[in-house]
């Protein structure tokens, strides 16, 4: 079984490469590396102890994503690659409509071609927007509140015609929760460019001394402690979920949406405390003011992935501090290097 993995050197990716391998899958890996670097793709090797097939392509060069098809036989698709900053795609929309909904139909087009039909599909709890319902169910209102979230929807719905149109597809729609973590060996983990926007980065990059201070946007929201409350995961519990809807596909033709999370939610400050019992590491913060489009409160309804998939996440908040920690520190400015692609570009295995 050969699945075709794309931005899978990323940061949920990587983790997701580890676990098909350790699963006893071949993978093959397609990225262009815009938001990631090579680096995390041979750790995924050191990792492993496996090697695999690397392409650096875009998924809008219809071409280039062909010979990744013909050169190879796949047998189903995790597709993560896509543009996924919800303030960026405000400034940019064109850019976000373009890159992930033009590659994500490149992509399905490809696999008709080569009848290649399981797809898992890398969604976002951000497709909720803010439906007042919690916790969050598969079947509550669905409504983005950005650009970014608006893609993720939009595939969503084009998958949903794509299998009104053959039944022969099977599709799994991840919708993701807030990921956090790292692999337990500190080898990979989040590597986000620039300033993080999300919390937990943010958190791990004062601990390491990289930025001064945390923000803690709103302490006025009708929580226990005032701060915002999210559903985090473990990164790796968030990988084997892609492990068991890929299992799920292999009997299921259809379309179905999961959400991936704990069914817990944490505060802000929630995650500082455990952050800091769990690292011996002191986070400074200041209050500002709330984030515009930030939720009060958001975290899932576990029940339809436990019951359909068999997936429940187990890694404790105060592992995904420890875990986090251990990257960060052993890697304080992330990734560094390149990976050698030959002059073509074309596949390298590592
Ligand atoms: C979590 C909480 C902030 C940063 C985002 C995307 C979502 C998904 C996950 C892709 C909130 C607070 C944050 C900081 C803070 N990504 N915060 N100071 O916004 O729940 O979800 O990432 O699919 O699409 O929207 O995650 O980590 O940014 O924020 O106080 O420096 O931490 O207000 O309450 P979010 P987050």
């Amino acid at each position: 079984m050969t699945i075709l993995v794309t931005g899978g050197a990323g940061y949920i990716g990587s983790h997701t490469c580890v676990e098909l391998l350790q699963s006893g899958y071949e993978i093959i890996v397609l990225d262009n590396f815009s938001n990631s670097k090579p680096k995390s793709l041979k750790r995924v090797s050191e990792i492993t102890g496996k090697s695999f097939k690397t392409y650096q392509i875009d998924l809008v060069n219809r071409n280039k994503l062909e010979d990744v098809f013909s050169q190879n036989k796949i047998t189903a698709v995790i597709h993560f690659a896509g543009l996924k900053a919800v303030g960026e795609s405000v400034q940019i929309p064109l850019e976000y409509y373009h890159n992930n909904l033009t590659g994500t139909i490149n992509l399905c087009e490809m696999m008709r071609k080569y009848e290649v039909k399981k797809l898992v599909f890398s969604s976002s709890a951000t497709v909720y927007g803010s439906t007042g319902d919690l916790p969050i169910a598969e079947n509550s209102r669905l409504g983005a509140t950005n650009p970014y979230g608006r893609t993720k929807l939009m595939i969503e719905e084009i998958l949903r015609d794509l299998y009104e149109s053959d039944h022969n597809w099977s599709i799994a729609l991840l919708r993701y929760f807030n990921p956090i973590g790292a692999h337990s060996s500190g080898l990979i983990g989040e590597d986000p460019k620039g300033i993080p926007n999300n919390l937990m980065p943010f958190i791990s990059q004062v601990a390491v001394g990289k930025l001064e201070c945390l923000n803690i946007y709103g302490n006025d929201y009708s929580t226990k402690d005032g701060t915002g409350i999210r559903d985090y995961i473990h990164v790796v519990d968030l990988a084997i979920g892609h492990i068991r809807a890929l299992e799920n596909l292999e009997n299921n033709n259809g379309i179905e949406a999961f959400n991936l999370g704990t069914g817990t939610g944490y505060s802000v400050l929630d995650l500082v405390n455990a952050f800091e019992k769990a690292t011996g590491e002191s986070i400074p913060y200041v209050m500002k003011e709330r984030r515009p489009g930030d939720a009060a409160v958001c975290f899932a309804d576990p029940t339809k992935a436990m019951e359909q998939l068999g997936f429940k996440a187990t890694r404790s908040i105060e592992m995904m501090c420890e875990d986090t920690w251990r990257w960060q520190k052993t890697n304080p400015n992330g990734y560094t290097g390149n990976l050698e692609l030959n002059r073509k570009d074309q596949a390298t295995v590592l």
